[in-house]
């Protein structure tokens, strides 16, 4: 329920899924449901940064248990979380084994097959999965309206702000956390065909009426077309981008939707 607002209500109505699970068992599935681009499941983290126990390392390929016992503090948390959501998303689009790696510029890599983003906050790793070879993925969470205050000068042109300053002063923050989701989910789908020089300054963000927000690569940055779909997650925001198409396991080339 949005009790701020009536506006701010608008932007948060987009879509709401249920946050029920997010304080629950750490490392539990809090979400696991069809999305658009394929199928969508977030893990609960503990908000601390103990070191994951074996039972919970035993729920993973034997390869990912081995680097995640190399990572540390945090870092061990969140990528233990974005894996066994990966698994839980992959698994249940019939993947018969699963393994994800680490690509070249820290990109997930999926087995044959499927494509996946991941994303992860303090309490929360989310992964986007399609039985698609080579769709391009990206998937965000974002959770702090005060860090996208902040970084608002690094991540917007003077033209965003402006359009984001028309907005009611409630629907601001909003507006520059969803902002930002999309730029860092944009950069995960596109990153590796167009190159990880992409920067903010090449993605222009649109909020729209606050309902339909978009976004596109601007004209001198290499260009792709962009799908988006916004959504909150409690008082996060979960964007997802879908760039190139390719074709779903099994079936001829289709183009995008
Ligand atoms: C890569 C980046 C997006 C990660 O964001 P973050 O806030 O640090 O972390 P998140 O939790 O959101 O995402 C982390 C996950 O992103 C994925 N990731 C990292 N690099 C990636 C890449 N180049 N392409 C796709 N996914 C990538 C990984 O799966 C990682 O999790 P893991 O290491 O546990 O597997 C961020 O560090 C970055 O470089 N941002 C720049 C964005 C930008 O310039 N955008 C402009 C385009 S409009």
């Amino acid at each position: 329920m949005c009790s701020r607002s009536r506006s701010r209500c608008y932007l948060r109505r987009m879509v709401r899924v249920d946050a029920a699970g997010e304080d629950g068992v750490p490392y539990s599935v809090a979400l696991a449901r069809s999305h658009v681009f394929g199928f969508l499941v977030a893990v609960t983290l503990p908000r601390g940064k103990e070191t994951v126990g074996d039972s919970v390392l035993a729920r993973l390929d034997a390869r990912e248990a081995e680097v995640a016992r190399t990572l540390r503090g945090f870092r061990q948390v969140q990528w233990v979380g974005g894996r066994l959501a990966a698994r839980e998303a992959g698994l249940h689009l019939g993947a018969t084994s699963w393994m994800v790696g680490t690509g070249a510029l820290g990109e997930p890599l999926p087995p044959p097959g499927f494509s996946l983003s991941i994303a992860h906050k303090r309490g929360l790793a989310i992964a986007l999965v399609a039985d698609v070879d080579g769709d391009e993925l990206g998937v965000d969470l974002e959770d702090d309206l005060a860090a996208a205050r902040a970084i608002e000068a690094e991540v917007f042109s003077l033209e965003e702000r402006a359009a984001i300053a028309t907005l009611p002063e409630p629907e601001r923050d909003d507006a520059r956390m969803l902002g930002f989701a999309l730029k860092e989910a944009v950069y995960k789908a596109v990153s590796v065909r167009l190159g990880a020089d992409l920067g903010y300054d090449d993605a222009r963000f649109d909020v729209g009426d606050g309902r339909t927000p978009s976004i596109a690569l601007l004209a001198g940055a290499p260009q792709a077309a962009l799908e988006v779909i916004v959504e909150w997650y409690g008082e996060s925001v979960i964007a997802a981008v879908r760039g190139e198409r390719r074709s779903r396991r099994g079936s001829p080339s289709s183009s995008a939707r």
